[in-house]
């Protein structure tokens, strides 16, 4: 079924209806007449409905880290439109939401076919869709770890990392996980008590369950302040060494208080990607105490670091894994939780023991059979890692001209840049301020006008993160850097004149 034809129908229900103009709050909108039934049809202009924004909405939402967040009204590939007819260069795709591109037409397609065949079905029931997806992946962890395992459904990354907790508890027996500083695992009460930063939980009370958090490898700012060359991976060999005695406090020779220790294998925060060998040098130690591992890879999986899943570049392997955002390319909200058999055998998570309203929703395991079907057919395998090169040796060569540059790295298309002086103090709040400018003006490639979106992050806002659609063409990673490059050009002065140190970190 085509879009055109979707519309269509659409149209149809439209055409037996009247309008009228109605006025709310002093905002005009058209008004349909169904039978006895007054339903409005909002045709505020955007400056009306910015003054909702200001007045009907509560502010808790990221969208105001932003003072003057975008208007969005149309997106395209790796392309995003605003409402004054601007243009932006994606170069964050969502927080990694949609590895596929915006309005993929095949993945799109099946979800419009399932819009018109299937677009509800109660939890209670089985459907076709939701079988199929889980059979694609539990296959395709058995044909990478040799481990058989099961899979369930929720709405969200939030809810499937609390899923996991729940399998983590069921089977440990113990409530406290551990993880890394800088990692980022959902907002919602159980899993703020793993995401690292205090202040998404200053301002709610006690977090009892709060996880163990050790120094992650964040080699441009190291938390013990050791340079790469010389550490021999100090950090790791730290969270080792917290297991080894009992007057540590955590755990002895053979127990542990945590039940797990949850990892994003490259994390989001600053896709900071680790050194090969950090996992394999603790992860044995934790497995020796019973501990399991979750790798949460609901932003660095679905190719985007060129393999399915990011644990593949390290060598181990988890017990438990998450998937959400590109899961359904963005789309319908469904998220996945994949344990080993052993820890979701039916006769130790028995039915009920996970449960949300719209976890199975058909429009989302729709999109994400669609989405696990397009990815499948691509050779991400191969075009990621080397996209990812190009992309890389691009940034070097900004790194080369731009002296604010500290590092640049990659590890297929998740990369970053961090901004730091020459002695790797970061220019706190700088990676916000390029943001900024990439989204106000304009900027000039291949004889067109473009803006462009960058993702931020770091410990001090000071790196900028990216993670481009996985089908971006090298012409456009050559138009993405150039645009890049007027960015970095008007931020360098301001570097030297303003202070970074001023405002607080978002
Ligand atoms: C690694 C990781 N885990 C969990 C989450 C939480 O997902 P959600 O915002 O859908 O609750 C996110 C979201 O950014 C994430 O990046």
């Amino acid at each position: 079924m085509s879009e055109q034809q979707f519309f269509e129908i659409d149209t149809e229900f439209i055409n037996e209806v009247s309008t009228e103009t109605i006025s709310w709050q002093g905002i005009e909108s058209k008004a349909v007449r169904d039978g006895t039934k007054l339903k409005a049809l909002p045709t505020a202009s955007v400056e009306d409905l910015r003054r909702i924004d200001r007045e009907c909405l509560s502010w808790g939402d990221t969208v105001h880290y932003q003072e003057n967040p975008i208007f969005v009204t149309g997106c395209q590939q790796g392309l995003v439109f605003d409402n004054d007819g601007n243009t932006y260069i994606d170069i964050g795709m969502w927080h990694s939401s949609c590895n596929f591109g915006y309005r993929n037409p095949q993945i799109d397609s099946e979800v419009l076919k399932q819009f018109n065949t299937l677009p509800q079905a109660c939890g209670d029931f089985l459907h076709r869709e939701k079988l199929l997806i889980a059979k694609q992946v539990v296959d395709a962890i058995y044909e990478r770890t040799g481990i058989k395992g099961r899979v369930s459904f929720n709405v969200g990354g939030s809810l499937v990392v609390e899923d996991a907790l729940k399998i983590v508890r069921k089977n440990t027996g113990k409530n406290k996980v551990a993880v890394m500083m800088g990692g980022y695992h959902g907002r919602s009460l159980a899993t703020l008590n793993l995401s690292s930063s205090h202040r998404y939980r200053q301002y709610f009370n006690e977090f009892p369950e709060r996880a163990i958090m050790f120094p992650f490898a964040n080699c441009s700012q190291c938390f013990y302040e050791k340079e790469r060359d010389t550490c021999d991976l100090y950090c790791a060999r730290m969270i080792s060494k917290a297991f080894e005695n009992e007057y540590y406090g955590i755990a002895s020779a053979t127990s542990s208080e945590i039940g797990a220790m949850v990892i994003e294998p490259c994390q989001g925060r600053g896709y900071t990607i680790p050194p090969k060998d950090f996992y394999q040098k603790f992860i044995t130690d934790l497995r020796e105490r019973g501990i399991l591992i979750v790798a949460d890879e609901i932003q660095v999986g679905m190719y985007r670091t060129g393999k399915l899943f990011a644990f593949e570049h390290f060598g181990f392997v988890p017990d438990i894994i998450t998937l959400s955002k590109s899961f359904t390319n963005g789309l319908s909200p469904v998220s996945l939780v994949w344990a080993r058999a052993d820890l979701v055998d039916p006769t130790v998570f028995t039915p009920g023991h996970a449960h949300s309203n719209f976890a199975n929703h058909p429009l989302g395991t729709a999109a994400a059979l669609a989405t696990w079907q397009y990815m499948l057919a691509q050779d991400y395998e191969t075009s990621v890692p080397a996209k990812g090169e190009c992309f890389l040796a691009k940034l070097r060569q900004l790194q080369a001209r731009h002296p604010f540059v500290y590092s640049v790295a990659g590890l297929g298309l998740l990369l970053n840049m961090v901004f730091a002086d020459e002695r790797g103090i970061p220019y706190r709040n700088s990676a916000q301020l390029a943001a900024a400018i990439a989204q106000d003006n304009d900027f000039t490639c291949l004889g067109k006008t473009w803006r462009m979106i960058l993702q931020t992050g770091g410990y001090d806002l000071n790196v900028l993160k990216f993670a481009p659609y996985l089908d971006i063409s090298y012409e456009e990673i050559d138009c993405t850097i150039a645009v890049l490059d007027q960015v970095l050009q008007k931020l360098g002065p301001m570097l030297s004149t303003q202070s970074m140190h001023k405002g607080g970190v978002k």
